[in-house]
């Protein structure tokens, strides 16, 4: 894709990461039965790198790779992972050539995978199970043998374990099944709230870091930003970006690279060289203030009263704090309403809990509140 040869935009820089995938598929390895859970923040390719490096890697070392999103069906998890393994199977069992498109959608429309397994090459099949956690362990089973290898089970967004209902006996049941089928299976989780991942790792009775290796998926690094000023260059003869400024500007949005993407791209419309600007002009750009915006209207006044003390470095339980957030009407603040203030906010992951206590989760979102507030009166 990033072939310099045949790039002609910034959006078409792609960095892969063929040699990092390895060594996650050797860690799985070397530990049966223990999956990987790689933990980043928001926006900085996780999920490309599932999607890209690690299910070609993979299926060129003979697995399956299946995933599933566990944020899309956030009440039911295990749901989730057993309609990704049902349609893993159902494509091995209905071939897409010759006319499998067509055969593949009538079993759907019956709705009965037994259906399709009966169409497939092994009639004898019993149904499967009913039970979501027997259905787990069976689908496992039956699509490790029907590929004659094993299953890479890639599930997104784990830390929607902790909040679905019943989350304590998922987590056991997922738990015991990739142990007892550790020859059929392994797992990679991967997670982008610190919160979650926190409570993740306490849940009650299923300590995750016990179960699943953590580890601090890395982010991309210079080969990713001499790619931006390699097609800047190209776009740009004469006109040079500084290696070190990028780096500088990446980590200052959080090593996010669709982010940076844009942001050298509207320099390049700009025709500037000083990343430092560059970033300072995005992010008082329209664009993006309409995004912070829509983010602080999502929640109501008083949270975001709490959302900008927060902002501020107050301690949001403080008797100063609950002063300020009298002066929105109807609030009647009191230290238990900002505390589940606080909750909802990090539900909805824009606050999140680290080493050094509560934060806002996104350091840029962080810095157009405490710019906004010294603008004008917030509250
Ligand atoms: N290796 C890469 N090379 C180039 N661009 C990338 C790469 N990885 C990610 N990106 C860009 O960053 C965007 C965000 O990546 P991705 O969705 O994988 O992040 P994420 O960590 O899964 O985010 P979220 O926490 O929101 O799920 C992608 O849409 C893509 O444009
Ligand atoms: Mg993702």
């Amino acid at each position: 894709m990033c072939d310099k040869g045949v790039m002609k935009t910034f959006d078409e820089i792609e960095v892969r990461r063929p040699a990092l995938a390895q060594s996650y598929l050797a860690l799985l390895g070397a530990q049966p039965g223990r999956p990987l859970a790689l933990f980043a923040p928001r926006r900085v390719g996780k999920t490309f790198f599932l999607d890209h490096d690690l299910a070609p890697e993979a299926e060129e070392a003979g697995m399956l790779p299946v995933y599933a999103d566990l944020w899309l069906h956030k009440s039911a998890p295990l749901e989730a992972m057993n309609h990704a393994l049902e349609e893993a199977l159902d494509d091995l069992l209905v071939p897409t050539s010759n006319g499998g498109k067509v055969a593949k959608t009538q079993v759907k429309k019956i709705g009965v995978l037994g259906a399709s397994i009966d169409l497939g090459d092994e009639p004898h099949r019993r149904a499967l199970p009913e039970s979501p956690a027997l259905r787990l362990d069976a689908l496992v089973t039956r699509l490790a043998g029907q590929h004659k290898g094993q299953v890479l089970l890639m599930l997104d967004e784990v830390q929607t374990l902790v909040d679905a209902p019943d989350g304590v006996s998922m987590i056991a049941t997922l738990r015991a099944v990739l142990h007892k089928r550790r020859k059929e299976v392994c797992a990679v989780f991967t997670g982008s709230s610190q919160e979650g991942l926190a409570r993740l790792m306490n849940t009650a009775g299923a300590p995750m870091y016990q179960f699943a290796q953590i580890i601090d998926f890395p982010f991309l690094g210079d080969e990713f930003l001499r790619l931006l000023a390699e097609h800047f260059r190209k776009v740009h003869p004469g006109k040079k970006l500084g290696l070190d400024e990028l780096r500088e500007g990446f980590k200052k949005i959080g090593f996010k690279p669709a982010l940076m993407r844009d942001v050298v791209k509207a320099m390049s419309a700009e025709g500037i060289t000083d990343v430092k600007r560059g970033v300072k002009n995005y992010m008082a750009s329209d664009h993006q203030v309409a995004i912070w915006m829509a983010l602080l209207n999502s929640v109501d006044a008083f949270d975001q009263g709490v959302l900008v003390a927060v902002a501020n470095g107050q301690p949001p339980l403080s008797q100063s704090t609950l002063k300020v957030l009298e002066a929105i009407p109807g609030s009647k603040p009191t230290i238990s309403k900002v505390r589940s203030s606080i909750e909802k906010l990090k539900r909805n992951g824009i606050l999140s809990k680290n080493a050094v206590g509560t934060t806002v989760d996104d350091p840029l979102f962080a810095e157009f509140l405490l710019r906004r507030g010294a603008n004008k009166a917030l509250l």
